[in-house]
């Protein structure tokens, strides 16, 4: 989602710093980035000059440091607490104090992350949708100590970024998870017990409720690695049964069927 959201802020006009781990990381996102840009141009709703000058206002950086003179910083790595955590501490001493910090995080508590900084007001989660610069979705979490203008100043980012912010206060999932993976982990329960094949299920939420995906297809789209671990947020954070997540999807992850990005999840790719 990296790559999606520095394709959209480069194409609001804003100067991007994209960040990953490594060099064949970066490469792929920006590979990314040009495949989705060169869809527009293919459909001439934009210029090759404009292309270039959105790809070229990205700048990639392997070092966190290169963060260091940004105005907001995005967090979009992988959805673990410790692992976000060890990032915002880092990113807390690099950057200007006066930064905002966000994470794109899809369940994990803005309020915890905020309590390992020193900046815990300036702390937000700004959780765009996959594919990112399709969707039109920012949802803007505030946790515990996030501030009045942090809040703002995110809203207004996010509209200029051609997006509609909607916001919810910090509780597992925050809305759009909360009321997604029961539906994703439902409609695997369904598949587990035989009620209906993939293809019905999917057919029937797709025909039958206007959704543009089922919700086997979604899962494998969004990463089923990342449905668990959203399911297990939701499962620890209320201590509720209902969000048990079902053995079948324990099953696919266990064994590396992760969806689209490994080439098979509930289909193959
Ligand atoms: N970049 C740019 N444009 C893209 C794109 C991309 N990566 N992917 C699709 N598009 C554009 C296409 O060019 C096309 O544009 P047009 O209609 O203006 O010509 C349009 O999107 C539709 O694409 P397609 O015709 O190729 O295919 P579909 O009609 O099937 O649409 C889809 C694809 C937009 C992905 C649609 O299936 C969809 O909306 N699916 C549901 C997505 C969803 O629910 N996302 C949220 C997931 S949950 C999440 O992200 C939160 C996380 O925390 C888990």
């Amino acid at each position: 989602m990296g790559n999606g959201i520095a394709q959209v802020a480069a194409r609001a006009g804003f100067e991007v710093v994209m960040r990953d781990i490594s060099d064949e990381f970066l490469a792929r996102g920006m590979k990314a980035i040009d495949k989705s840009l060169q869809r527009d141009v293919d459909k001439e709703r934009l210029g090759s000059e404009e292309k270039n000058a959105i790809v070229g206002r990205i700048k990639t950086a392997t070092e966190l440091d290169a963060l260091k003179d940004a105005f907001i910083v995005v967090e979009a790595v992988t959805e673990n607490f410790d692992v976000k955590a060890e990032v915002f501490r880092a990113l807390d001493t690099i950057t200007m104090p006066d930064a905002i910090l966000a994470s794109n995080t899809s369940s994990i508590s803005i309020t915890k992350l905020g309590a390992t900084t020193q900046r815990p007001d300036k702390v937000i989660g700004m959780h765009f949708m996959n594919p990112v610069p399709v969707m039109k979705l920012v949802e803007v979490i505030r946790g515990a100590a996030t501030s009045d203008e942090t809040y703002e100043k995110v809203r207004a980012l996010s509209e200029k970024l051609g997006k509609t912010a909607l916001d919810c206060n910090d509780y597992p999932g925050f809305v759009s998870n909360r009321v997604l993976m029961p539906m994703i982990n439902e409609a695997i329960f369904a598949l587990y017990e035989g009620v209906g094949t993939r293809e019905s299920i999917d057919g029937i939420m797709k025909l039958g409720m206007n959704h543009p995906m089922g919700p086997l297809t979604l899962a494998d789209f969004i990463g089923l690695d990342v449905c668990l671990a959203i399911i297990n947020v939701l499962h620890d954070g209320f201590g509720d049964s209902k969000y048990r997540p079902c053995p079948l999807l324990k099953r696919y992850v266990d064994a590396g069927w992760l969806g689209r990005k490994s080439g098979r999840g509930f289909y193959e790719y």
